[in-house]
């Protein structure tokens, strides 16, 4: 008899971890940029920013470079982490295959929320790391969906369970032509064009039968090493209290708001969905602002780079040679003057997904720990 519950017990155990979660999402599928991309980049064969696929680069966690712009995770390892999902496989590698079911991550690194057509226009294209916009993202996506359902109602029955994760996008279409000598009223004119490219593409995705959507906003750029490198300036006015540089952080803060705006206007036209703003900035400062909380020591300094104030050298980025990495990327916010550490990462995803940084909060709470 006591054998008999042990087998029926191992039995019970079996069925529920062969099926999906209950309590959880089924799957993620991601756009976006360095930020979130997991190796498309890397397979694109682009040559514009290789020594993403060397270390440092993932010396942390997977201890090879996988095509993350960080030392380890990124927020989508976490999300994937947090639902007890595999993490979230870079479409350029498993398009062939098609194992698309717990869903599939169509981030590249450079990527902008606008066409290439746009930087091109402007004089611009030809330092894009990646033509492979938003857009064409969604052209992936498209092509992914007609493997995992076909009938309207099919489709929907699908992505009830499916989070889509829409950026961090745009921030590269501020880069560019910040990088190159932009003013803040130039680029600021380009908010809507972008805050509109990311709107449409949720509408798209919503058309597509997406039902629970994460749109995250921009970090706070004046607090980045390479924006605190390439604008310093001898005016102590230009710095807020954490030493950021407040009109960047400014023009951050009025992308988000315009994005907040978008966002606001599609959930009055689709009721039925669930379009969740996540607070990247509020999330990003508040580690900023209590370091030691998160056992961060250096907030601002990147921990991979050639030197300067801010340890972010254009002729010497991490990777490249005259750059060295510091011992415990742990202690540092920033990784390598452009993107973030693991350990920051952790610390957003879990701002994100217990709160308080996403408005409103996710359907479902984290299934195991991360
Ligand atoms: C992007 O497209 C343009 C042509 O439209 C091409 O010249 C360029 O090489 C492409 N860039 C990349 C990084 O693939
Ligand atoms: C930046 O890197 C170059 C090339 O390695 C080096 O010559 C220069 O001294 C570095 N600048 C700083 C501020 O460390």
């Amino acid at each position: 008899m006591k054998k008999m519950l042990l087998i029926l017990f191992v039995g019970f155990l079996e069925s529920i971890s062969a099926s999906a979660d209950p309590l959880g999402y089924d799957s993620i599928f991601c756009f976006g940029d360095s930020l979130s991309d997991t190796g498309n980049f890397l397979r694109t064969g682009a040559i514009a920013f290789p020594v993403i696929g060397k270390l440092p680069y993932g010396e942390t966690f997977f201890r090879h470079a996988t095509g993350r712009c960080s030392d380890g995770r990124l927020v989508v390892d976490f999300f994937a982490e947090a639902y007890g999902l595999p993490y979230v496989q870079p479409y350029l590698a498993v398009a062939k295959e098609g194992k698309f079911e717990h869903g599939v991550n169509f981030a590249v690194a450079g990527a902008t929320a606008l066409d290439s057509k746009f930087f091109y226009d402007q004089q611009i294209g030809a330092i894009l790391w990646t033509n492979n916009s938003l857009s064409i993202q969604l052209g992936w996506f498209k092509k992914v969906k007609s493997t995992l359902c076909t009938t309207h109602q099919d489709c929907a029955n699908y992505f009830k369970k499916s989070l889509f994760l829409v950026g961090e996008i745009g921030g590269n279409d501020y880069n560019y032509p910040f990088f190159v000598g932009g003013t803040i009223k130039q680029v600021k004119a380009m908010v809507p064009l972008v805050v509109g490219a990311v709107a449409s593409t949720i509408q798209d995705l919503i058309g597509e039968g997406a039902v629970e959507l994460v749109v995250p906003g921009n970090y706070p750029l004046g607090c980045s090493a390479v924006y605190l490198t390439l604008f310093q300036t001898p005016d102590k006015n230009a710095y807020d209290e954490h030493g950021c540089l407040k009109a960047y952080n400014a023009f951050a803060k009025f992308h988000n708001s315009q994005l907040k705006l978008a966002i606001e206007e599609l959930r009055q036209k689709y009721p039925e969905t669930k379009i969740i703003y996540a607070d990247n900035y509020g999330a990003a400062k508040k580690i900023l602002h209590t370091p030691k909380h998160y056992g961060i020591e250096e907030r601002l300094v990147a921990c991979c780079g050639g030197g300067g104030p801010f340890n972010f050298n254009n002729s010497a980025r991490c990777g490249h040679i005259g750059s060295t990495a510091c011992p415990d990327p742990s202690r540092h916010a920033n990784w390598d003057g452009i993107h973030l550490t693991e350990a920051a990462y952790r610390h957003i995803a879990m701002g994100l997904i217990n709160g308080p940084f996403t408005f409103p909060s996710l359907t479902h709470s984290p299934t195991h720990d991360f």
